[in-house]
């Protein structure tokens, strides 16, 4: 299927590495032009991405694409305006928000969580999920109306799993502005959707991919028996990204090889 994405303009924030990374270079391969934020340029050592050798936007535009990187801290609702701002200056206007930054914390019961492992998820997942969509909606509004939101969300954020409630309580929030967002702007013709990953091969999973035995349990638990990679969600982003999915709007779309259907598995 064409998704036809030539001449579109995508924020995303969150693609130095990992799902963002993945996603932003799909829709580059797809013809979008991509504005990249994030507190870190370079990809994560620690994780799965392709040539980690080079930046997202440098890989971008190795492969003919158009990208720019600018430093975004998304828990500063200001640089979230700056980097819609950036899109704006350097290619005209922006087409699609992706609200991707987030950090995981787990390990502990909620008695043994911190103040500041909470405000960690809260700051990033929460806020920076809503100042993006702030920063995007206005300049949608500016435009004459019309754009499209997407969100990463989670399983996380559609139930409850133990030993990460810092997590899951900021994965739940985001889940609701997806949902408080299409209600309000769906009328401007401004779309907004939610991915909801289960554990994909990243930077953020490393060290339960490193827990002997834990990826053979996990995907045994599962009815596809795999783990989600990345390009799984990349595709969903690009297909949530185009005109192709015009009708979907206030989705969450659990991408999780059928783990969520059921806690049986043959
Ligand atoms: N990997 C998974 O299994 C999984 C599953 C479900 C949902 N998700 C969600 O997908 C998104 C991406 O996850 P990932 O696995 O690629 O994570 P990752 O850790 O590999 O990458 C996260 C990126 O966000 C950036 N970032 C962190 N804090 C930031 C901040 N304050 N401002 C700007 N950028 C910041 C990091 O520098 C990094 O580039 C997250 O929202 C995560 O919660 C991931």
């Amino acid at each position: 299927m064409d998704m036809n994405l030539a001449g579109k303009v995508v924020v995303i924030t969150g693609a130095s590495t990992g799902l963002g990374r993945g996603i932003a270079l799909r829709l580059a391969d797809e013809g979008a032009s991509l504005v990249i934020g994030d507190i870190n340029e370079a990809s994560h050592p620690g994780g799965y991405d392709e040539q980690p050798d080079l930046t997202t936007a440098a890989l971008i535009a190795e492969r003919g694409g158009r990208a720019l990187f600018q430093h975004c801290d998304v828990t500063r609702s200001g640089d979230l305006t700056a980097l819609v701002e950036a899109a704006t200056r350097e290619f005209g206007r922006i087409d699609v928000m992706i609200n991707n930054a987030g950090v995981y914390r787990d390990g502990k019961l909620i008695h043994d969580f911190s103040e500041a492992e909470l405000d960690l998820c809260l700051n990033v997942n929460v806020k920076g999920t809503f100042f993006g969509a702030q920063a995007a909606v206005r300049a949608f509004l500016q435009q004459g109306g019309g754009g499209n939101i997407i969100n990463l969300v989670s399983t996380a954020g559609l139930g409850g799993h133990p030993w990460q409630s810092v997590y899951n309580i900021s994965k739940a929030a985001q889940a609701n502005i997806t949902r408080c967002l299409a209600i309000e702007y769906g009328h401007e013709g401004i779309r907004v959707n939610g991915i909801c990953p289960t554990y994909a091969k990243t930077a953020l999973t490393r060290a339960l991919l490193e827990q002997p035995g834990y990826v053979d349990d996990f995907s045994e638990s599962i009815p596809l028996k795999r783990w989600g990679e990345i390009s799984d969600v990349a595709d969903l982003a690009v297909f949530l990204a185009s005109d192709r999915s015009s009708y979907i709007h206030g989705a969450l779309v659990r991408i999780d090889g059928g783990e969520t259907l059921s806690r049986y598995s043959v």
